[in-house]
Protein backbone atom coordinates (compact mmCIF):
# COMPACT_ATOMS: atom_id res chain seq x y z
CA UNK A 1 0.00 0.00 0.00
CA UNK A 2 1.17 3.38 -1.19
CA UNK A 3 2.38 5.78 1.95
CA UNK A 4 0.66 8.84 2.17
CA UNK A 5 1.75 10.58 5.29
CA UNK A 6 2.98 13.33 6.72
CA UNK A 7 5.82 13.85 9.36
CA UNK A 8 7.52 16.69 10.87
CA UNK A 9 10.61 16.99 11.99
CA UNK A 10 11.35 19.56 14.33
CA UNK A 11 14.98 19.67 14.55
CA UNK A 12 16.50 18.42 11.19
CA UNK A 13 19.46 16.78 10.46
CA UNK A 14 19.99 12.75 9.37
CA UNK A 15 16.25 11.49 10.77
CA UNK A 16 14.67 13.76 8.09
CA UNK A 17 16.15 11.83 5.42
CA UNK A 18 15.49 8.38 7.28
CA UNK A 19 11.72 9.42 7.86
CA UNK A 20 11.58 10.46 4.49
CA UNK A 21 11.74 6.91 3.23
CA UNK A 22 8.33 5.92 4.63
CA UNK A 23 6.43 8.96 4.60
CA UNK A 24 5.29 11.12 1.45
CA UNK A 25 5.91 14.52 2.67
CA UNK A 26 8.51 15.45 5.13
CA UNK A 27 8.85 18.62 6.43
CA UNK A 28 12.47 19.35 8.50
CA UNK A 29 12.57 22.84 10.98
CA UNK A 30 14.98 23.94 13.00
CA UNK A 31 15.69 27.52 14.83
CA UNK A 32 19.58 27.47 13.14
CA UNK A 33 19.44 28.98 9.65
CA UNK A 34 22.97 27.36 10.08
CA UNK A 35 21.94 24.16 10.64
CA UNK A 36 19.29 24.30 8.10
CA UNK A 37 21.83 25.02 5.31
CA UNK A 38 24.01 21.97 5.76
CA UNK A 39 20.52 19.85 5.45
CA UNK A 40 21.02 17.11 2.82
CA UNK A 41 18.09 17.58 -0.03
CA UNK A 42 15.61 15.35 -0.86
CA UNK A 43 12.99 15.32 -2.93
CA UNK A 44 10.38 14.52 -0.32
CA UNK A 45 11.47 17.02 2.19
CA UNK A 46 10.90 20.96 2.92
CA UNK A 47 13.13 22.72 5.26
CA UNK A 48 11.86 25.46 7.14
CA UNK A 49 13.23 27.62 9.32
CA UNK A 50 11.64 28.50 12.36
CA UNK A 51 13.03 31.31 14.58
CA UNK A 52 12.12 31.43 17.72
CA UNK A 53 10.20 34.69 16.96
CA UNK A 54 7.68 32.88 14.54
CA UNK A 55 3.93 32.70 15.92
CA UNK A 56 2.28 29.42 16.90
CA UNK A 57 -0.32 29.97 14.09
CA UNK A 58 2.26 31.01 11.48
CA UNK A 59 4.14 28.10 12.50
CA UNK A 60 1.38 26.13 11.76
CA UNK A 61 0.48 27.60 8.40
CA UNK A 62 3.91 26.76 7.38
CA UNK A 63 3.82 22.91 8.48
CA UNK A 64 0.62 22.89 6.79
CA UNK A 65 -2.44 23.42 9.56
CA UNK A 66 -4.03 21.56 12.22
CA UNK A 67 -4.64 17.65 11.68
CA UNK A 68 -1.76 18.05 9.35
CA UNK A 69 0.54 15.67 10.49
CA UNK A 70 0.82 11.76 11.06
CA UNK A 71 3.75 11.81 12.98
CA UNK A 72 6.29 14.15 14.95
CA UNK A 73 10.10 13.85 15.69
CA UNK A 74 12.13 15.20 17.90
CA UNK A 75 16.35 13.52 18.06
CA UNK A 76 17.96 15.00 20.83
CA UNK A 77 16.81 18.46 21.20
CA UNK A 78 13.69 18.89 23.48
CA UNK A 79 15.72 19.76 26.35
CA UNK A 80 15.80 23.11 24.44
CA UNK A 81 11.83 23.31 24.27
CA UNK A 82 9.83 25.71 25.90
CA UNK A 83 8.12 21.84 26.24
CA UNK A 84 4.38 23.37 27.34
CA UNK A 85 3.99 25.57 23.99
CA UNK A 86 5.98 22.64 22.08
CA UNK A 87 2.94 20.08 23.12
CA UNK A 88 0.08 22.35 22.29
CA UNK A 89 1.53 22.87 18.94
CA UNK A 90 2.28 19.63 18.79
CA UNK A 91 -1.33 18.61 19.57
CA UNK A 92 -2.92 21.37 16.93
CA UNK A 93 -0.83 19.53 14.52
CA UNK A 94 -1.13 16.12 14.96
CA UNK A 95 -4.13 14.41 12.74
CA UNK A 96 -6.83 13.11 15.32
CA UNK A 97 -6.79 10.33 15.92
CA UNK A 98 -3.71 8.47 14.91
CA UNK A 99 -1.08 10.76 14.81
CA UNK A 100 2.45 9.82 16.96
CA UNK A 101 4.84 11.83 18.79
CA UNK A 102 8.45 10.03 18.95
CA UNK A 103 10.76 12.18 21.20
CA UNK A 104 14.08 10.63 21.65
CA UNK A 105 17.93 11.08 22.07
CA UNK A 106 21.55 9.38 22.93
CA UNK A 107 23.51 8.97 25.68
CA UNK A 108 26.18 6.87 27.23
CA UNK A 109 27.15 5.62 23.44
CA UNK A 110 28.98 2.51 23.47
CA UNK A 111 30.70 2.98 20.15
CA UNK A 112 34.14 0.85 21.48
CA UNK A 113 36.23 -0.02 24.25
CA UNK A 114 38.29 3.12 23.87
CA UNK A 115 35.64 5.35 22.93
CA UNK A 116 33.45 5.13 26.17
CA UNK A 117 35.71 5.32 28.76
CA UNK A 118 36.44 8.83 27.25
CA UNK A 119 32.97 9.92 26.49
CA UNK A 120 32.09 8.84 30.05
CA UNK A 121 34.74 10.79 31.65
CA UNK A 122 34.08 14.00 29.57
CA UNK A 123 30.19 13.19 30.75
CA UNK A 124 31.14 13.21 34.15
CA UNK A 125 33.36 16.04 34.56
CA UNK A 126 31.31 18.61 32.42
CA UNK A 127 27.22 17.73 33.71
CA UNK A 128 27.49 19.97 36.52
CA UNK A 129 27.53 22.92 34.06
CA UNK A 130 24.90 21.76 31.96
CA UNK A 131 21.23 23.10 31.39
CA UNK A 132 19.42 20.82 33.93
CA UNK A 133 17.34 20.03 31.33
CA UNK A 134 19.76 17.79 29.58
CA UNK A 135 17.71 15.28 32.31
CA UNK A 136 14.94 14.91 29.55
CA UNK A 137 17.84 13.24 27.01
CA UNK A 138 19.10 11.24 29.25
CA UNK A 139 15.40 9.96 30.76
CA UNK A 140 14.60 9.80 26.91
C1 LIG B 1 21.80 18.49 19.68
S1 LIG B 1 21.14 19.05 18.12
C2 LIG B 1 20.34 17.56 17.61
C3 LIG B 1 20.25 17.51 16.12
C4 LIG B 1 19.74 16.21 15.50
N1 LIG B 1 18.31 16.06 15.79
C5 LIG B 1 20.54 14.99 15.94
O1 LIG B 1 20.00 14.13 16.63
O2 LIG B 1 21.70 14.90 15.59
C6 LIG B 1 19.77 20.11 18.65
C7 LIG B 1 19.12 20.86 17.49
O3 LIG B 1 17.89 21.43 17.95
C8 LIG B 1 17.76 22.71 17.35
N2 LIG B 1 16.80 23.48 18.16
C9 LIG B 1 16.98 24.06 19.37
N3 LIG B 1 15.86 24.66 19.80
C10 LIG B 1 14.91 24.45 18.84
C11 LIG B 1 13.54 24.81 18.70
N4 LIG B 1 12.90 25.51 19.64
N5 LIG B 1 12.88 24.41 17.58
C12 LIG B 1 13.52 23.69 16.64
N6 LIG B 1 14.81 23.30 16.71
C13 LIG B 1 15.51 23.68 17.80
C14 LIG B 1 19.18 23.26 17.34
O4 LIG B 1 19.34 24.33 16.44
C15 LIG B 1 19.97 22.00 16.92
O5 LIG B 1 20.09 21.89 15.52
Amino acid sequence: MEDKRKCIDWNMWCESLNVAENYERVVGTDVSEAQLKLAMPHPRIRYFHTPLSITDGELVDLIGGENSVDLVTVATAVHWFELPKFYSLVTRLLRKPGGVIAVWGYYEIAASPIFYPIMKRFHVSTLPYWNPKIQYIFDA
